[in-house]
């Protein structure tokens, strides 16, 4: 029994119906059984109660752990530990995200090192994915796009190797049911190093029309954020984030996709016209 956290979410709802589709036997834990995916067990637990999450691993030999990038992060990532140890489950795959180098603000992935050291100590077999950002992101666009208003851009012409989150899920699949990836981390990225200007300007030659981007620096999306209701500590850790990429920091291209999936890794022009309906409205 496999048993896929986070199902509700962008990764692992992607995991669950790649699972599902091969006719793996597998078990979804969700906080709202009503918005579980088709497909597979379901059973409600929440990542803040442990004995709910005693329940949800008992039986499992393999299960697929991604917690919600916030404050609380952290300790979920090692309840979840917890549970998969106290439940006899032999591997365990984190979701995680991929290493920066240090540039003197707040480290956008420290929130993922403790459960990440957890994992490694925790005497079960384990794979770290540490994704780039994911292609999905964009999805913040939609409406803007929709309306004709400016996209705001956090990162000027900084680049990143946005992953394509399918390709996310396809390294996860692998990980969780085939031998060579116990005590690996895998960085995972996109086949090019792409700006926000080059993103919409695929957006644009696949709408075929013009769109325009608005440059926010990272302090006034901070705020922006935080007027919204975001949480500070959360703001802070996205404004580091953005920094660092307008500052030319981001990692580079890795060939960890390619490798495993024995194809290249979707462009973003493939997941942006595979989703071109989110910013048609239609
Ligand atoms: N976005 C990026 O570019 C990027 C890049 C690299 C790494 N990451 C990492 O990816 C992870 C997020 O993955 P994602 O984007 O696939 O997820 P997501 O779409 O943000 O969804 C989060 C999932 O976690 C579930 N969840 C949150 N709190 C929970 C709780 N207390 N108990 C049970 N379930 C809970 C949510 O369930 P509900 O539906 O009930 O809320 C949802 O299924 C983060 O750790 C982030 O750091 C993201």
């Amino acid at each position: 029994m496999i048993l896929i956290t986070g199902a509700t979410g962008t990764i692992g709802g992607h995991v669950t119906r790649l699972l599902t589709g091969r006719g793996e036997p597998v078990r979804v834990l969700v906080r709202d059984p009503a918005r579980a995916p088709a497909g597979a067990g379901v059973v409600r637990a929440d990542y803040a109660d442990p004995r709910s999450l005693a329940a949800a691993f008992d039986g499992v030999t393999a299960a697929f752990l991604a917690t919600a990038f916030g404050p609380a992060l952290p300790a979920h990532d090692l309840a979840l530990v917890e549970a998969a140890r106290a439940a006899g489950v032999k591997k365990v795959v984190k979701l995680s995200t991929i290493p920066v180098a240090a540039t003197g603000g707040a480290d956008p992935g420290a929130w993922h090192r403790p459960g990440e050291r957890a994992v490694a100590a925790g005497g079960l077999a384990w794979t770290l994915l540490r994704p780039a950002g994911f292609a999905s992101n964009s999805l913040a666009w939609a409406e803007a796009v929709r309306t004709g208003a400016p996209i705001p851009n956090f990162t000027g012409d900084g680049t990143h190797p946005v992953v394509d989150p399918r390709d996310v899920a396809a390294v996860a699949v692998a990980a969780l049911t085939s031998p060579g990836h116990e005590g690996r981390s895998h960085d995972l990225t996109g086949p090019a190093m792409v700006s926000v200007p080059d993103q919409v300007a695929t957006l644009a030659r696949l709408l075929g029309r013009p769109l325009e981007t608005v440059d926010v620096p990272a302090a006034a999306a901070r705020d922006q954020m935080v007027a919204a209701g975001a949480d500070p500590v959360l703001a802070d850790l996205a404004a580091s984030g953005w920094a660092m990429l307008r500052d030319g920091g981001s990692p580079g291209v890795t060939d960890t996709v390619p490798r495993i999936l024995g194809r290249p890794a979707a462009t973003y022009a493939t997941w942006a016209a595979d989703h071109l309906t989110a910013f048609t409205g239609n």
